[in-house]
């Protein structure tokens, strides 16, 4: 498949620009991507309470303020691609109870609805991409969701659609075979905690998918600090991480980024418009090698952290036990010493009135 692109034919940079977890800073921080030269946006529709300084709690999608930047530059909508997705969180915002949770038909109207509220929040009459980050939701639910995406496609609201966080390639092949055309995009983290990592990106290449990824500096720190990478940035007068985004490009990835300094963002744009120097060879077999260490550590990482999790739950669970054991036997001990009270008490009492008898019956023979 030929690179997505702009309403205007504009290809589609090879790095996205990522505008989450930006909070009150989201517009600004676009706007300054948008005067470096990023025209590839990537946004969801999602939201989530914060407490303000006048300490109450509000609920905020910041997908609006992703709006007000695109309403305010001077860059035309057709120059620009606009991503956005729904995300089946239960914080989401027109859904929190009384909503209809996100299962069976009660998902394909939350889509629905997230789907109309981009449009909205985004200030715009169609998304160029619209993703269905709901890893939750199983392949059998997501089937009708992947159907309402080829429907806004064909009322020409959406351009391309995609889905988020698939785990394993079984369920990308069952899903792309079951609903063609409708899985066009996939966006995973670039080190699969499911899968092994390579298989999904290869499938995505074999059936000309775009293969987006998050945490691909975040989640490489080895590869990142490791010499030869800093070499190879030496050799190519750029900075490891630079080095490493256009390793990704080459191998086809489409990474996210949504770096929040100035700095890093103009140190990445000469990747993102296909500037950047070509890797040869023997370097990208290099940075191969780093990220299957990569890989098999944050398989290790991942899995002492599940083996932690599961280590306190036992400790709570056991402290749990320990309690309520404890309260087992201090109601047992309880009732047993209410029984002993009551016995010597009952004792007391025959032993008071055997006592009262015999006085009883000294006092008649004496009288
Ligand atoms: N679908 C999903 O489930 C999902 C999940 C998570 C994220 N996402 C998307 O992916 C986007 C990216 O998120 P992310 O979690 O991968 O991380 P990120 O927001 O891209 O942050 C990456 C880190 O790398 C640094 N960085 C970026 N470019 C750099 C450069 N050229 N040189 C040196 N350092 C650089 C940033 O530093 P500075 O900030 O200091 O510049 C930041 O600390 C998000 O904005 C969101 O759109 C999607």
């Amino acid at each position: 498949m030929s690179r997505l692109s702009t309403v205007s034919g504009k290809q589609i940079q090879n790095i996205i620009y990522g505008t989450a977890y930006k909070r009150w800073r989201t517009a600004r921080l676009l706007h300054e991507a948008l005067a470096i030269g990023y025209r590839s946006i990537d946004t969801a529709n999602w939201s989530t309470f914060h407490l303000r300084f006048t300490l109450t709690l509000v609920k905020n999608s910041f997908e609006v303020y992703v709006g007000n930047a695109l309403s305010e530059t001077s860059i035309s909508r057709e120059d620009l691609f606009v991503q956005s997705k729904f995300v089946s969180a239960p914080h989401h915002t027109p859904f929190a109870p009384p909503f209809p949770a996100y299962d069976g038909q009660n998902a394909e109207e939350a889509c629905h609805l997230s789907f109309l509220r981009s449009l909205e929040n985004l200030k715009t009459l169609y998304l160029d991409a619209f993703l269905i980050n709901a890893p939750e939701i199983t392949p059998d639910s997501m089937v009708p969701l992947l159907k309402l995406l080829l429907r806004f496609k064909d009322e020409k609201k959406t351009r391309y659609t995609g889905v988020c966080n698939i785990a394993t390639v079984d369920t990308l092949a069952q899903l792309h075979k079951t609903v063609p055309g409708a899985i066009q995009i996939v966006q995973n983290p670039l080190h699969s905690p499911w899968d092994p990592e390579y298989k999904i990106p290869q499938y995505c290449r074999d059936h000309g998918i775009q293969y987006n990824t998050f945490n691909t500096l975040t989640g490489s720190d080895r590869i990142i600090k490791n010499n030869s990478l800093k070499s190879i940035g030496e050799e190519n007068g750029t900075t490891p991480q630079v080095a490493f985004l256009q390793y990704c490009v080459q191998t086809g990835i489409t990474p996210l980024v949504g770096a929040r300094s100035q700095e890093n963002l103009r140190s990445s744009l000469i990747v993102a418009n296909g500037e950047g120097k070509q890797l040869p060879k023997e370097q990208m077999h290099k940075i191969s090698r780093l990220m299957a260490e990569q890989s098999i550590i944050n398989r290790f990482r991942g899995a002492k952290l599940l083996e932690r999790r599961n280590r306190e739950m036992k400790k709570k669970r056991g402290t749990q036990k320990m309690r309520s054991d404890q309260a087992k036997y201090l109601q047992a001990t309880y009732v047993q010493r209410e029984q002993d009270e009551q016995q010597v008490v009952e004792r007391a009492k025959a032993r008071a009135e055997a006592l009262a008898e015999k006085l009883r019956k000294d006092l008649q023979e004496n009288t």
